[in-house]
């Protein structure tokens, strides 16, 4: 049967989309941390959204199930297949078009498998701005950031993939094709369809294209880093710059000192912009469409009004864009250098802004009375309320004793989370790994009409199963 069927997708695909080898499968049926495996009956690549049809088209009438996979950097494990070694991976990958730029529109119209970094420089080379911006912006996809409803470092300012998107088109687990890809700003007519499959992480239907927003290109910037005293400085500095930058802040993210201690450690050419350790840290970015806006002045203003307030310790303005890079390297280096530090439980949680700081206290006491000597590696873009509350083991101790921990730390974390009436996952969804523990703090009407639109797109279940909802 399945050689069969591997044999009728090579027909759809020709030679150059279909991979039936384990060598040449193993870097799609693993996660790039390692962290999730499966196996495959195959790896199809299509060229373009007909052969994605029909591929659909063609597994759903054999009963085999999809899994749609862009560049594979997720951080819950949806885009690995399961161990049967019966389901499909579909990769966007060959399709990476960019099909239309209208500057007048302000739009872009790209193919789900164009990697990110490449929609921001066909922008770029427009004069316009595409303002998506993430540390795996080198290898995903579009398809794979509308599906997870991607945010990243510029949400502050320009919002997350959801408010980026004007349209989109779908295949559909039947193997039809929903044309919804229409550049309008205003479309009143009747349900929004589109938002449906953004963050449905490829449950109910494979995205193989989108229109997306572009904004007047970015010619000023100035960055800061800042010492903080703790989480509340950081609410009280965001405060302040809001007061005096207004939307010129366009992003703003918080370190703990362990976080930056890891990069230090672990990313050559990494340096401390301070003599002195402090608790926390904070990374300030103002634009402005203006080639001379001076941003270095409002920064100034804002650094030394919230020193005034007690919210900043000491602070530097980088003096140009290599200085610039390299704090923000400090920041986007946490995820890689942690890896060194043996395993690293992710969570990636929200809670409203002002209620950061009593939730980190909570949330750190928990954890030291569970695991003295745990370590705590709270990151993220703590202008949306979102951050990354991962967890190292302590120094000199077992891994597998560590991982035993695993969900009851989770837990832990959620629990806080949940008291505090944030998301336990913020921005990198439910994949494979949340999607039972979703059920214990998710509204059980939400989840039931959750059910009911996967029963409604996808009745037998083929389309990415075992994701995202739980039970299914
Ligand atoms: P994949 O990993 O291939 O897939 C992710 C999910 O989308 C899977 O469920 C898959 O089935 C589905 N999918 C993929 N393509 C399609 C498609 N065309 N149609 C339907 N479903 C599809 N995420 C953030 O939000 N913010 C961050 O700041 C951030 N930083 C990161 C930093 C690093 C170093 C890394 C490794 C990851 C980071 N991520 C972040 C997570 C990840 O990069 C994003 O979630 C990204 O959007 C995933 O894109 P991808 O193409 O790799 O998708
Ligand atoms: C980040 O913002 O760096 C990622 O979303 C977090 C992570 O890799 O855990
Ligand atoms: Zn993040």
């Amino acid at each position: 049967m399945t050689a069969d069927l591997v044999g009728r997708l090579g027909q759809i695909v020709g030679p150059a989309g279909l991979i039936s080898d384990p060598g040449g499968m193993a870097g799609h049926v693993t996660d790039w941390r390692n962290a999730y495996s499966g196996t495959a009956a195959a790896v199809v690549r299509p060229g373009d959204t007909g052969e994605v049809a029909a591929v659909v088209a063609l597994c759903r009438d054999a009963g085999v199930a999809v899994v749609p996979q862009g560049g594979n950097t997720g951080l819950c494990g949806g885009a690995v297949p399961d161990s049967s070694g019966r389901q499909v991976v579909l990769s966007l990958t060959r399709m990476r078009r960019i099909r239309d730029l209208d500057v007048a529109n302000q739009t872009i119209t790209v193919e789900a498998g164009a990697v990110l970094q490449s929609v921001q420089e066909a922008a770029a080379a427009a004069g316009r701005l595409f303002p998506l911006s993430l540390g795996a912006e080198g290898s995903c996809t579009i398809g794979g950031n509308l599906a997870t409803n991607a945010g990243g470092t510029a949400v502050l300012r320009y919002g997350t993939m959801r408010d980026l998107t004007l349209g989109l088109e779908v295949v559909l687990p039947d193997g039809r094709i929903w044309n919804g890809l229409r550049g309008l700003r205003k479309d009143n007519t009747g349900y929004d369809l589109k938002q449906l499959f953004i963050g449905a992480e490829g449950t109910l239907g494979v995205i193989t294209a989108a229109v997306l927003k572009l904004f007047p290109a970015v010619r000023s910037r100035a960055t800061a880093w800042a010492a903080l005293p703790g989480p509340q400085g950081a609410v009280d500095l965001i405060g302040v710059l809001r007061e005096i930058a207004g939307d010129r802040l366009t992003g703003f993210e918080i370190m703990s000192r362990q976080s930056v201690e890891f990069v230090l450690r672990h990313s050559s050419g990494a340096r401390d912009p301070f003599g002195d350790q402090h608790p926390w840290y904070a990374l300030v970015e103002l634009s402005d469409t203006l080639p001379h806006a001076g941003l270095d002045e409002v920064i100034e203003a804002a650094l030394g009004e919230a020193f005034d307030r007690g919210a900043v310790r000491d602070a530097v303005i980088a003096s140009g864009s290599a200085q610039a890079t390299a704090l923000w390297a400090l920041r986007e280096g946490i995820s890689e250098a942690q890896n060194h530090e043996g395993p690293s439980l992710k969570h990636d949680v929200a809670v409203p802004v002002s209620r950061i700081p009593a939730f980190v206290e909570r949330t750190d006491r928990a954890l030291r009375e569970a695991v003295p000597g745990i370590r705590i590696v709270t990151y993220g873009h703590v202008g949306d309320g979102n951050l990354h509350y991962n967890l190292s083991k302590p120094v000199g101790s077992d891994d597998e004793e560590f991982l035993v921990r695993a969900e009851a730390l989770a837990r832990l974390v959620y629990d806080s989370t949940h008291a505090f009436h944030g998301s336990i996952s913020a921005e990198h969804g439910l994949g494979h790994s949340k999607r039972e523990i979703i059920a214990d703090y998710a509204d059980s009407h939400g989840l039931d009409l959750m059910r009911g639109l996967k029963q409604l797109f996808d009745p037998r279940g083929l389309m990415n199963p075992g994701k995202v909802l739980p039970g299914l």
